[in-house]
């Protein structure tokens, strides 16, 4: 099984229907939830979201920011797919959210990101790296820890390898997908030294069979 050759031209077929599919299992709660009782949130960090698409993750956190009081530095969020980007934009509209930075760019190529777009406290990624081949994975998680601030945190979500996500995500939503031990290796090929796997909260129990959660700092 591997993904798509393609994941911007997957993602623009079905940006309307990924929405549909991950609030099906209340996938931005999840993450929310998650993030709520994080200790990697303060107020005035620079956070990064890898890969946005339609933004679970960027709205997650900052709704999880907002309720504990808390407002982020800065907010930027990247992904490939510029239809992933317009559906996020049109959210960020009609929530009437400012403050949040987006742009289109390939993990695999950081450097057409702003120039100012580095020394992130923290930089989370949900579902994306999935998409990269997996003989790049490595050198895509490398990218996202050289745009850390020197005690900054990389927050992964990725799908695991089982016999439920196999169908439901590694061929319908043509991802790849990961076992522990192939994660820890390539953080480790990527420089990562201080790898932890984490896990949901127990409301979101349900998510625990789709994703890993690790936190891995510079
Ligand atoms: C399954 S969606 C996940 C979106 C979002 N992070 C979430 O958790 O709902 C995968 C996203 O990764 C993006 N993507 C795939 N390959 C990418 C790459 N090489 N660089 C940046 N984004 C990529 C796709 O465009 C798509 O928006």
């Amino acid at each position: 099984m591997s993904a798509t050759g393609d994941p911007q031209a997957f993602f623009t077929a079905r940006a309307r229907s990924y929405a549909r599919f991950i609030r099906l299992f209340r996938y931005q709660q999840g993450l929310r939830a998650y993030l709520a009782r994080s200790s990697l949130l303060r107020s005035g960090i620079r956070v990064l979201d890898a890969g946005c698409g339609t933004g679970a993750v960027l709205l997650g956190l900052r709704e999880a920011m907002a309720a504990r009081g808390l407002t982020p530095g800065v907010l930027h969020g990247f992904d490939l797919t510029p239809a992933m980007l317009d559906f996020l934009r049109e959210s960020l509209r009609a929530g009437a959210v400012a403050g949040v930075e987006l742009a289109q760019a390939n993990v695999l190529s950081l450097d057409a990101l702003p120039a100012t777009w580095r020394d992130y406290d923290l930089v989370v990624s949900a579902s994306m790296l999935e998409y990269v081949p997996r003989e790049r994975f490595p050198a895509a998680l490398s990218g996202l820890r050289g745009l850390l601030a020197t005690d900054g945190t990389l927050l992964l979500f990725i799908t695991r390898d089982n016999w439920l996500m196999r169908p439901l995500i590694g061929r319908w939503w043509r991802s790849n997908l990961y076992t522990a031990a192939q994660l820890r290796q390539a953080f480790a090929a990527a420089g990562f030294s201080d790898v932890r796997f984490r896990r949901f909260p127990p409301r979101y129990w349900y998510l625990a069979p789709w994703g890993h959660i690790i936190e891995a700092r510079r």
